[in-house]
């Protein structure tokens, strides 16, 4: 695991965008796991515009969401589905039958984990994992006490996850209690782990995750057992981790970030 420290917001989510786009560069038929959340607006921005000056094709990659509210379908203005389109598929060239999320809304919600875990494995499995964070450490949907060898499955989110979303939705009573969501397990067979994470509120949450003990109350903690994770923050959000000085070391001297720190 790597935790990259970066001056500001806007530095953390343009360093993301060139990760995630130089994977796309190299590896033109990557297969991308995305994550939706406010954390992510800003990165799908910067790949919006790259694609638009003809920066990056995304025309052979395919993706898949880590998680859908059970009971939304695909065109309500809430769905992880709309999130994605408005901020990145319906402004790059993604074939939009190769942008998978799971559905919501399917007759049989256990046979479409089976079905989005087989696709997953059928596309390859997934190059590069986009992920954010939840103030419970959650990733993707995995909420406290999720098996941290779980599959894609249906899962209760806690009540603070339903107050935090209320945003997207007339009200809080309208929040799904269940979501469709990539396990822990599903996660950690990525080939690479990129998570972004940002802002003081996120602090302590991002230093449990990364220099606490790996424990199902906080899933993100499973990233630990990753061979390749990289962990993107701001200055707010690192404000609690306690290997800041090795941490900026690996930044400013490891021949990996070289192309990346001159800006
Ligand atoms: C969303 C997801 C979640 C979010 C997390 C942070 O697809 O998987 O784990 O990444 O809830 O959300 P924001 O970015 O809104 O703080």
């Amino acid at each position: 695991m790597e935790v990259l420290i970066q001056p500001d917001e806007t530095a953390a989510d343009e360093l993301v965008a060139r990760l995630m786009m130089d994977t796309v560069r190299r590896h033109p038929r990557a297969v991308l796991g995305l994550a939706t959340g406010r954390t992510m607006e800003p990165v799908y921005k910067a790949m919006v515009e790259a694609h638009a000056q003809g920066e990056v094709d995304f025309a052979a990659c395919s993706t898949f969401n880590l998680d859908e509210y059970i009971g939304l379908t695909p065109d309500h203005p809430a769905s992880y589905r709309t999130f994605m389109n408005q901020n990145l598929f319906d402004h790059v060239n993604i074939p939009i039958e190769r942008t998978r999320l799971p559905n919501g809304v399917a007759d049989d919600i256990d046979r479409e984990c089976v079905a989005y875990e087989a696709a997953i494995v059928a596309a390859g499995g997934i190059d590069l994992q986009l992920l954010g964070i939840g103030h419970d450490g959650h990733i993707g949907f995995n909420e406290p006490l999720s098996s941290l060898g779980s599959r894609t499955r249906s899962k209760a989110l806690t009540p603070d996850t339903i107050a935090r979303n209320a945003f997207a939705f007339a009200n809080e009573a309208e929040v799904p209690h269940r979501a469709i969501t990539m396990g822990v397990g599903t996660i950690l067979d990525s080939r690479w782990c990129l998570m972004l994470v940002k802002g003081a509120s996120k602090a302590a949450i991002l230093a449990k995750a990364v220099e606490g003990p790996v424990t199902s109350m906080v899933t993100a903690s499973a990233l630990q057992l990753h061979p390749r994770c990289t962990i993107v923050v701001d200055e707010a959000a690192a404000t609690e981790l306690d290997g800041c000085d090795y941490y900026r070391w690996i930044w400013e001297n490891e021949p990996e970030w070289a192309p990346y720190r001159s800006g």
